[in-house]
């Protein structure tokens, strides 16, 4: 083997090598998983200090890995509180009704859709069910 063989096998091993690795960590990138779905069941008491905010029009609380929130027309709506895009916490935005996550920008409606990215999957929606002072949030 001489000199100029030599090296074109060196350049292309360190050419494969460098491109898988780059390949490898794209896909990494570029794949967010699929959100777990949550199960829950729980009853909040609007009645209780805690849960005070709801009982106002725009305001909301987090429960259980849910945000719970009154809508400015009076409407409870509940998502998975968690951003599908990296993790972090999302927060009611009454002046649409929506979601909206401050860490990168991803916004979604009340039902938990995806109105801008970067996130990709949709929150999830709980079903909410008032009754009297009682409110029962679940998957
Ligand atoms: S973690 Fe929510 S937009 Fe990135």
């Amino acid at each position: 083997m001489d000199r100029k063989e030599f090296l074109t096998l060196i350049g292309m091993s360190t050419g494969r090598i460098v491109l898988a690795s780059c390949l490898g960590a794209c896909n990494q990138q570029s794949v967010t998983p699929a959100p777990s779905p949550l199960t829950v069941d729980f009853t909040l008491n609007l009645n209780d200090a805690a849960n005070a905010p709801l009982k106002n029009k725009g305001g909301f609380i987090y429960n259980q890995g849910v945000i719970v929130a009154q809508t400015t027309s009076g409407i409870y709506i509940a998502v998975a509180s968690t951003c599908t895009h990296q993790g972090q916490s999302v927060n009611f935005q009454s002046s649409n009704n929506g979601f909206i996550c401050y860490a990168h920008g991803s916004t979604f409606s009340s039902t938990g859709a995806v109105t801008n990215g970067p996130a990709t999957y949709p929150l999830q929606q709980m079903k909410t069910t008032l009754t009297g002072t009682m409110l029962r949030v679940q998957s």
